[in-house]
């Protein structure tokens, strides 16, 4: 084996570690298909090949192998795809390789050990009997703390820091993971020190002191940051205090509760978001455990991305607006032109879920059953106490849903919302469409204009070409699919009726290589040649010649050569025109 990359592929079957994301994918012929996970699609374009170990979407062209597919499907860097891969190949990395996964290999250790520690305290600790008392007031129960390994931060300057330095850990490694901070700041301005002062000046003090702690988890369980909560609220003190951005967690990167969500929002094909961790932490012990929290700030688009992983749809237990305006600042707005699907749930009498869960679990499932589309609950909120015999509250009404219409990126959505309107006001739909038109940038108008015409020329001068390059690329997807049985056909293939550049390139390529070792000729060795491009073009013939072959019964050659004659016949044509 050459390298740590091959020797991870080679232990690894690409169709097994795609199932783990998508357990959707199905056998269907030669190969493995499900919906892209990477593209909104309603049949399924994601096809997997387990023979050749790569994977293609003939609906977004994305396509690679599995490290390729990990780097895409969590968001990560060629590194961690790595790490992540040679855990489930139980490859070990080399010096190198370490080097590279080893400094935030050390500070995931860290956090579990804290998570750990804290947890302990919690559950035996006479220190922490205050947070006992809290949790059980509060009805969580011991499994569910476990759980979520809740725990407790008590009031201490150097708890954690010693426990941590006592496991082999160095100063700055435990300030780098965020669970200490380094008290040099305290002096800094003061430039005449004491002796004690200095003594005390570079030492490092316990972040979580006397706090409530929520470990908060990437998807694959890892804790990479806390959340802790003060026992009692304060006026003068944050309610909440997390880690701060470190080399393992950056806060616009997570969802809370994502961790132990993951199945079951794919399961329900629905995520629903709340606000705090608690009612995470409730809903899940009350069995409903597609649930995660925003923990107060907006959705960035790494998080829908990640929630996209899971599910398009999305339902929302926070109040909005009516006006839209918390939607927005709230980054729903970002969640909708990602075209995820959003859900308003209403809970009785303005409750927050974790209140509702434990006056009456049902009610809250009732509520997520009941959840209604954004733009229903909209337009609910706008017409339902409106008298619109009056022309004002038809004008108010207009302005604020229009807006809000033209915020929809689906253009049949944004038709069918603009009928309703008219309806509802009982005005012309073209003139809300003209309104909203006028409103959108005239530039805009302008550019759809020339975008039409330049697609219509277009279309005349490819429709011949078009059918040519098809017919290329399905010959020589054959050759590449059925080269060990075509000796024949590719020493005496004609290169010059391939028209189209990048084909043509890769064709003579592949057949040079093919001249020169004869019966030594690897796909494997000559793909290692090839630019990442040729090779993800490689791949989509591969797998277009399978979509469109897999059923064929005349012989392969015979197949070829018949092509290759239309194709000449089509060129002759051409140049006679
Ligand atoms: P409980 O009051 O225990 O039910 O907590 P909660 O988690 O429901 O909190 P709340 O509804 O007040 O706030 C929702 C979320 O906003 C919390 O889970 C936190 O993630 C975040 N949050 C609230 N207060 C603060 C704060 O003072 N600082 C920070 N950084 N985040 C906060
Ligand atoms: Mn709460």
């Amino acid at each position: 084996m050459d390298n740590v990359t091959d020797e991870i592929k080679s232990r690894l079957d690409i169709v097994e570690v795609i199932q783990e994301y998508l357990p959707q994918l199905k056998q269907a012929g030669a190969n493995w298909k499900t919906l892209c996970p990477f593209h909104n699609e309603k049949s399924p374009s994601f096809t997997v090949s387990r023979e050749k170990q790569i994977w293609h979407c003939f609906g977004c062209s994305e396509g690679g192998d599995i490290f390729s597919f990990v780097m895409k499907m969590e968001g990560v860097e060629f590194v961690d795809a790595l790490r992540i891969l040679a855990k489930k190949a139980n490859v070990i990395l080399k010096k190198q390789d370490q080097q590279l996964t080893n400094q935030r290999a050390r500070l995931l250790d860290i956090c579990q050990l804290s998570a750990n520690f804290y947890h302990q305290i919690l559950i035996k600790m006479p220190s922490g009997e205050i947070a006992r008392k809290y949790f059980t007031k509060r009805k969580i129960s011991s499994p569910t703390a476990k759980d979520f390994q809740l725990g407790f931060a008590p009031d201490s300057w150097e708890n954690l820091t010693n426990f941590l330095l006592s496991k082999g850990f160095k100063e700055n490694e435990i300030v780098e993971s965020g669970m200490a901070i380094k008290s040099a700041n305290l002096f800094a301005k003061n430039k005449s020190l004491t002796f004690f002062q200095k003594k005390v000046r570079d030492k490092i003090y316990d972040r979580f002191r006397n706090r409530l702690m929520f470990p908060i988890c990437d998807v694959h369980e890892n804790v990479i940051g806390f959340s802790g909560r003060i026992l009692e609220d304060k006026k003068d003190e944050a309610k909440y205090i997390n880690t701060p951005q470190t080399l393992i967690y950056n806060k616009s990167q997570v969802l809370y509760g994502l961790n132990k969500a993951k199945q079951e929002i794919r399961k329900e094909n629905l995520a629903v978001m709340v606000e705090g961790n608690m009612d995470v932490i409730s809903s899940h012990q009350a069995g409903i455990k597609n649930v995660i929290a925003c923990s107060g700030t907006a959705l960035t688009l790494e998080q829908i991305k990640l929630l996209k992983r899971y599910s398009f749809n999305l339902a929302l237990a926070f109040d909005i607006d009516p006006a839209g305006q918390k939607a927005t600042k709230r980054g729903i707005d970002n969640a909708w032109q990602q075209e995820m699907n959003i859900k308003i749930i209403k809970l009785p009498e303005g409750k927050d879920p974790d209140e509702c869960i434990k006056k009456d679990a049902n009610v809250w499932q009732k509520a997520i059953k009941d959840s209604q589309s954004i733009m229903e609950y909209y337009f609910d909120s706008v017409f339902l106490n409106s008298d619109l015999s009056k022309v004002e509250n038809k004008k108010s009404a207009a302005k604020i849903l229009l807006p809000i219409i033209s915020k929809l990126t689906n253009k049949i959505e944004q038709a069918h919302w603009l009928q309703k309107l008219g309806e509802f006001l009982n005005i012309d739909e073209q003139i809300l469409r003209d309104s909203i038109i006028k409103k959108n940038a005239s530039f805009n108008s302008r550019s759809i204009i020339k975008e039409k015409n330049d697609s219509l020329i277009d279309k005349q001068v490819s429709l011949v070409d078009g059918q040519n390059l098809l017919l290329e690329e399905k010959i020589i997807g054959m050759i590449f699919k059925f080269h060990k049985n075509l000796k024949k056909i590719i020493l005496e293939f004609p290169l010059n009726i391939l028209q189209n550049k990048k084909l043509s390139e890769l064709a003579k390529n592949f057949i040079k290589d093919y001249i020169k070792n004869e019966e030594k000729f690897t796909e494997d060795k000559w793909i290692k040649s090839i630019s990442k491009e040729m090779t993800d073009y490689f791949n989509t013939l591969i797998f277009t010649t399978e979509k469109d072959f897999s059923d064929f019964d005349s012989s392969i050659e015979y197949e070829i050569q018949k092509n290759i004659n239309i194709l000449k016949k089509n060129k002759k044509k051409n140049l006679k025109k």
